[in-house]
């Protein structure tokens, strides 16, 4: 190997040091002995995260100013966290918006893009994405007397359809001058589908419309870029990636100036805090800067917190996809003898992968796994739509198992799942 080569290779996860800095799992604690496969729906936390929210609320802590102490930490809490999420997303800090929850975001902003809408105007909405990305469109979208069009999916390859194929219209079929807003996921929470961002973006560019992303699977499991996707809006949901519960958007500031949602008349009008309805909460805005520099130090690396955010998300994917390369194995072995079906077939897609159990309920498998505390859910995870669009196309005739990794899973929790999924099945 050369030098070059060497220096290019990425350091790779030592899964136990960073397991040790998880009070959930720790070996003596409550929690111990479960293979938790539940990440995509949320994580467990470490224990820096914690103990920044502690710190922030135990201050001294008052509403925002620059006169004592108590004041300034409030400011701190919200200028960090702008410019902490700023560097996750490769966006502006003064387009970083701090919500309740992905829902909560994308119902507010529906709302206030809304009403930039006339009737007529068009909506292009996934038959891949999760309802927090679909209803609120959908429902503003009536309220308007806007239309929406879908993009389907092809329950085969678990791809969203972009090239018309005679059945289902594709991205050209369904774009006019008339589109406002394409709304689309970064990557699936059900089948971990990745569709091509960049290419969904200039389609809705060249008419005219914006790109709304969820990015709330995608967040987790890539180090995402606002800029380089050609999103203009961006959602995510800090607690799938190590954070507290709390959702965060990222746009151009410019495009949220143009926005007016609903205010109190002191609020300030001043963008992004417009979109940030009463006080903040000073403590879960340091959860999140915490969680964001713990994902920045997953390897040790040199340079800015971006720089560093890189180098770890290299080498979490790499240690993920190597995991999602086992546990699809595992799987394949099962699908031979009939005992599942893999849902998740996607050419890009994250290591989250959704199956079914033909002829066996999937509550009761899951409950099985549960004996061996091995956590893998069973349901369709509010994924509404996709899960549906497989129904329709006999994929399935009812809810599957969905597993899911996080940087902190380990060889020994991938060889627990399918041992207990042999077992079970
Ligand atoms: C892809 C996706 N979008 C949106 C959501 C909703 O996120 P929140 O709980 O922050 O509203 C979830 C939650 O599981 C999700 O997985």
């Amino acid at each position: 190997m050369t030098a070059a080569s060497q220096a290019a290779r990425p350091s790779a996860l030592d899964v136990d040091a960073l397991r040790s800095r998880f009070p959930s799992l720790d070996p003596a604690g409550p929690g111990a002995g479960w293979a938790l496969f539940d990440a995509p729906g949320g994580t467990q936390t470490p224990r820096e995260v914690g103990e920044a929210v502690a710190a922030a609320l135990t201050g001294p802590l008052s509403n925002r100013g620059a006169t004592s102490p108590s004041q300034r930490l409030a400011e701190r809490c919200v200028a960090d966290f702008r410019a902490a999420a700023a560097d996750l997303l490769d966006a502006d800090p003064r387009g970083v918006v701090h919500g309740r929850s992905a829902t909560a975001i994308t119902y507010d902003l529906s709302r206030a893009l809304a009403r930039t809408w006339r009737p007529g105007d068009e909506v292009v909405l996934s038959r891949l994405d999760h309802d927090a990305n679909v209803r609120p469109w959908v429902q503003a979208a009536e309220r308007a007397g806007a239309v929406v069009r879908w993009l389907d999916l092809d329950a085969e390859t678990s791809e969203l359809v972009l090239d018309d194929d005679g059945e289902a219209p594709g991205l050209r079929g369904v774009l006019s001058e008339r589109t406002r807003l394409v709304a689309v996921t970064g990557a699936s929470n059900l089948l971990g589908t990745r569709p091509p961002l960049r290419r969904i973006a200039d389609a809705a560019h060249a008419v005219g419309a914006l790109l709304w992303v969820d990015g709330v699977h995608a967040t987790a499991h890539e180090l995402p870029s606002l800029r380089r996707s050609g999103a203009d809006l961006w959602v995510c949901s800090p607690y799938k990636f190590l954070g507290p519960h709390c959702g965060v958007l990222a746009a151009d500031p410019a495009l949220l100036e143009t926005l007016h949602p609903d205010k109190l008349v002191p609020s300030t009008d001043a963008v992004p805090e417009r979109f940030e309805l009463g006080t903040l909460p000073y403590e879960q805005l340091a959860g999140v800067t915490a969680a964001v520099d713990a994902l920045a130090g997953l390897v040790a690396a040199p340079g800015t917190r971006r720089e560093r955010l890189a180098a770890s998300s290299a080498a979490a994917e790499a240690h993920e996809d190597r995991l999602r390369g086992r546990i699809e194995a595992g799987l394949a072995e099962l699908a031979d003898r009939g005992a599942v079906v893999v849902h998740s077939r996607a050419a890009d897609r994250t290591p989250t992968l959704y199956f079914s159990t033909p002829g066996r309920d999937a509550a009761a498998v899951s409950a099985a796994l549960a004996e061996q505390r091995v956590l893998a859910p069973a349901g369709w995870f509010y994924a509404e739509e996709p899960y549906r669009a497989l129904q329709r196309a006999g994929a399935l005739d009812g809810p599957g198992i969905r597993v899911g990794t996080a940087p902190y899973t380990s060889d020994e929790d991938v060889t627990r799942l399918l041992d207990a999924l042999r077992a079970a099945l």
